[in-house]
């Protein structure tokens, strides 16, 4: 081992001790030390292989099919902490502990967890090598999975060591799936471990997770740096680290606007950031599915950049009617699936792919599944993990480390009710409040609960990594900080509205375009709208229906502002704002009021 780390491809000094530092507390058999070469990559892929981890896709280029522990497979809030030094700083909204006794925790955990198995060192780096500023971390692992994944999602290697010399900052991520394996004992194809923490340090800007290998949970790049550790840079460097895919649209007249929009997970990012518009003349093309960074440029504009390198979307719903840009991006290659149904010809199938499912499947538990087996094939929340190259309509500037300036943000969410289908905010400060009283039923991306309401503020519930009342005061201060011309105009969706007989009110996917529309014409001052105690809704005949088999009527139920419902959910906001507590901004306290009184309360 010792040889391994004198062989270490880099003199960073502090690097070099914590990878040392690490390997004598987990007592790996070896140090793996990732280049980012494609032969290194598929060595592992071919490893993974011969451990019955992952199984060849004979009907996609270079692509594997992967079934977890079917006890790992989502983010596990309860089990997610920030560990501020001040209980304070964390909020009302995280676990927390206290940094010293969680590190002593963990320390333990870490201890001899990776006897047995292969420690692999991850240099990676999120956004651009060639930022002002890169955003460098590296992962230690002992899951090749976790390997595999991270080279698609971020970039990773030799290149990356080579850009941060001896003393670049960097976050040091620290995962383990915590199964050693004694001599003899023979592996799993997923292993993980039934204790499981995730945690954050925001002061130590240092990541610290144990017992799963899903996604959100180990790809320690993805949430945990670029949504907690970057929202407490962010905090602290005034800008925004968020839950936002990006989106460029090109009007058929040449006009280019850049879109933002934050909606819980499994509610549309993926979706809403490859749209195939259904209006003639539009085009839509993707610049990131989940997170975006943005700051102020030297123009007084927020530029928004996507810190990923891949996709790693939600595999159910995702068809050739609903998402043809995703069905074409996991096609081209290099794609992990996982705890989706395989076909009998090495293809994947899960629900929605296509109207009708094969005659024959093995499900995501390795089981035999036929359409009248009564199951799901595939988990709500498996996955695909593929390279954003492979989106056949992804954006040129995609990897301009400057970003694109953000015209417009849409905040959104999953509720059968009381939401319309689009709203435009006052003002800044108005969009902010639309934000911080966000609200969606929980999905399947997390364990818990599904379809239960819950205020998930700019789909940062899980996500934010300091005190959510800051958070809320920090988004105030960006917008006072900026020239209110300048800054991007804020817009409430919900595509999941349903009427009395629970159906959906909007047909969503590519018809979103139509709202995309309405909000650039709002932009340019070219469409009307109609003042409500919420917002500004469509006016009608404002939002284009031409080509679609839906009434003006229809419609109008879509975007109605039903006072009752409002009524309603007040107390909720209220409730919500009281848990916030005494950090609630004093500005989103009067919006409530504001809302209260036009709403005759
Ligand atoms: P993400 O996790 O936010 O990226 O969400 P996805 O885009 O992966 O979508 C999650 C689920 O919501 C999938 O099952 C989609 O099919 C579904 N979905 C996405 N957009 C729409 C829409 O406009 N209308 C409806 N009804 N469902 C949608
Ligand atoms: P998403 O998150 O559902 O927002 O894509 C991925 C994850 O939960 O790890
Ligand atoms: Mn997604």
């Amino acid at each position: 081992m010792t040889e391994t780390l004198a062989e270490a491809p880099t003199t960073h000094p502090q690097m070099l001790a914590w990878v040392a530092e690490t390997a004598a507390l987990t007592t790996p058999d070896r140090v793996v030390w990732i280049d980012g070469s494609a032969g290194q990559h598929q060595q592992l892929i071919d490893e993974l292989v011969a451990a019955g981890t992952f199984v060849k896709l004979a009907k996609k280029p270079n692509s594997y099919w992967c079934a977890s522990d079917p006890t790992d497979v989502a983010r596990v809030e309860d089990r997610t902490f920030i560990c501020s030094v001040d209980e304070a700083d964390a909020g009302p909204t995280n676990n927390w502990m206290d940094p010293g006794e969680m590190r002593a925790i963990m320390k333990d955990l870490y201890r001899g967890c990776m006897k047995g198995r292969t420690m692999y060192v991850i240099p990676f780096v999120m956004g651009h090598l060639d930022a002002e500023k890169p955003m460098f971390g590296v992962e230690i692992t002992d899951s090749p999975y976790v390997v595999v994944s991270m080279n698609v999602m971020a970039k990773t290697g030799t290149r990356v060591l080579e850009k941060m010399g001896e003393t670049a900052d960097y976050v040091p991520a620290m995962h383990s799936i915590g199964a050693p394996l004694e001599p003899g004992q023979a592996d799993v194809a997923w292993p993980c471990n039934d204790t499981k923490y995730i945690v954050q340090f925001p002061e130590a800007r240092e990541i610290q997770s144990f017992g799963s290998g899903y996604g959100g949970n180990a790809l320690l790049g993805k949430k945990c740096y670029s949504l907690r550790i970057a929202s407490v840079m962010a905090r602290d460097e005034g800008w925004l680290a968020e839950h936002m895919l990006i989106l460029k649209l090109t009007s058929p007249t040449g006009t280019v606007k850049y879109i933002a929009a934050a909606f819980p997970s499994a509610c549309g990012k993926t979706n809403l950031a490859m749209l195939e518009p259904t209006i003639p003349g539009w085009k839509v093309e993707t610049l990131g599915d989940d997170i975006a960074w943005m700051r102020f440029g030297k123009d007084g504009r927020l530029w928004a950049t996507n810190p990923e390198n891949g996709l790693f979307g939600v595999a159910p719903g995702t068809g050739w009617d609903t998402n043809p840009n995703a069905m074409r991006a996991i096609d081209a290659g290099g794609s992990v699936f996982t705890n989706v149904a395989l076909t009998d010809d090495g293809d994947v199938w899960w629900e929605g792919m296509t109207p009708e499912a094969p005659a024959h499947l093995t499900d995501w538990h390795g089981n035999d599944w036929t359409p009248s087996s009564g199951t799901l094939s595939s988990h709500p929340n498996s996955r695909f993990c593929t390279p954003i190259r492979n989106c056949p309509i992804l954006a040129p500037e995609y990897d301009d480390p400057q970003g694109v300036p953000i015209s417009a943000i849409l905040f959104g969410g999953r509720r059968k009710t009381t939401i319309p289908l689009v709203t435009e905010s006052r003002d800044w400060t108005h969009g902010t409040f639309m934000g911080a009283t966000l609200s969606s039923e929980t999905t399947a991306a997390a364990t818990g609960a599904v379809g239960v309401v819950r205020r998930d503020p700019m789909a940062m519930l899980p996500f934010i990594g300091y005190n959510a009342g800051d958070y809320f005061q920090h988004w105030i201060d960006v917008g006072k900080g900026a020239d209110a011309d300048k800054l991007p105009k804020i817009f409430y969706v919900n595509w999941f509205r349903r009427d009395a007989d629970g159906g959906f009110l909007w047909p969503g996917f590519g018809e979103n375009s139509r709202v995309l529309k309405w909000v650039v014409d709002r932009l340019e001052g070219n469409a009307a709208a109609v003042e409500t105690p919420i917002g500004h809704v469509p006016a009608p005949g404002s939002l284009d229906l031409e080509g679609l088999s839906l009434s003006e009527a229809e419609l109008a139920q879509a975007v109605h502002v039903d006072a009752e419902e409002w009524k309603a959910e007040i107390p909720l906001i209220q409730e919500w704002f009281d848990k916030i507590g005494e950090k609630t901004p004093t500005s989103l306290l009067t919006e409530l009021d504001g809302l209260k009184a036009r709403l005759g309360l």
